[in-house]
């Protein structure tokens, strides 16, 4: 079987790209995938998380892809274990060059939250134009789509942001809420469809849809979270095909 390879991405920092790399690697766990976190960021938040994980939790392997102080070689510690079925890439805020020519050469599909600021929509809708704009993104046909994090109820839509996805076809997967369940998974190495379910059911809901679109098959046979969160433009799969007003660019 062949390995599926996630990344999870955007240039700004704190928008939720380990909170989703960590909650996806253990739903996939959780349900015996064997799953290996690659931690491309320097502050190596995931990989702390990875070995925050209580001796008994499904097994994450974690590798560090973070460039090394002194020239050390990461080909040792960047090791993916041969068994791996889903690889979920946790990237650095800011990857440009020929960074993040190496985490799309690597990526089936790209997964990129975004928080809920206009600072922060801005910034993600100039990435996504640029990363449609990347041959290889385009050559190789990847899977992109769209997750908005911390969501308050006070400010339910994002309207620009909705606005913006829909001009170019591509899906907002779900909504995540600023939950207080997201911050302990993250402070204790689980995720939240390991908590207990009583503390987590809103969030796992809202999660499944992100599990399902990377992994259809597993998504369909998830025990967890019993309803899919309607969204109007989510699609499973799609092309990306960029529109003609983004090509001047
Ligand atoms: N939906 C959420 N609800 C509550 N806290 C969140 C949520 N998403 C992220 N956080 C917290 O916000 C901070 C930044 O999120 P993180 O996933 O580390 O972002 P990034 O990896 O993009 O820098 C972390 O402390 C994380 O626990
Ligand atoms: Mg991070």
């Amino acid at each position: 079987m062949r390995m599926n390879s996630t990344l999870v991405i955007n240039s700004k920092g704190g928008s939720g790209k380990t909170t989703v790399t960590t909650n996806l690697a253990s739903h996939f766990a959780a349900h015996g995938v064997a799953t290996t976190i690659m931690d491309y960021d320097p502050q190596g938040s995931s990989l702390a998380w990875v070995r925050l994980r209580a001796p008994h939790a499904p097994k994450i392997h974690g590798a560090n892809a973070a460039p090394q102080k002194g020239g050390r070689l990461r080909s040792i510690e960047m090791h993916v274990p041969p068994q791996t079925r889903h690889l979920i890439i946790d990237a650095p805020a800011g990857a440009s060059g020929l960074l993040l020519q190496e985490l799309l050469a690597r990526a089936d599909c790209i997964i990129i939250p975004v928080a809920p600021s206009a600072i922060d929509i801005h910034a993600t809708a100039n990435f996504i134009r640029d990363l449609l704009l990347a041959g290889r993104v385009r050559a190789r046909n990847t899977r992109l789509a769209v997750v908005a994090n911390r969501v308050r109820s006070s400010m339910p839509v994002y309207q620009p942001l909705e606005r913006f996805l829909g001009s170019l076809n591509l899906p907002l997967l779900t909504r995540l809420s600023d939950s207080d369940a997201f911050l302990k998974a993250a402070e204790t190495g689980v995720g939240i469809f390991e908590m207990d379910a009583l503390q987590s059911s809103a969030e796992r809901e809202q999660f499944l849809p992100i599990a399902t679109w990377v992994d259809p098959q597993l998504g369909s046979k998830a025990d967890t979270a019993p309803k899919v969160v309607e969204l109007p433009r989510a699609q499973p799969r799609l092309t990306i095909s960029v529109p003609a007003f983004l090509r001047r660019f």
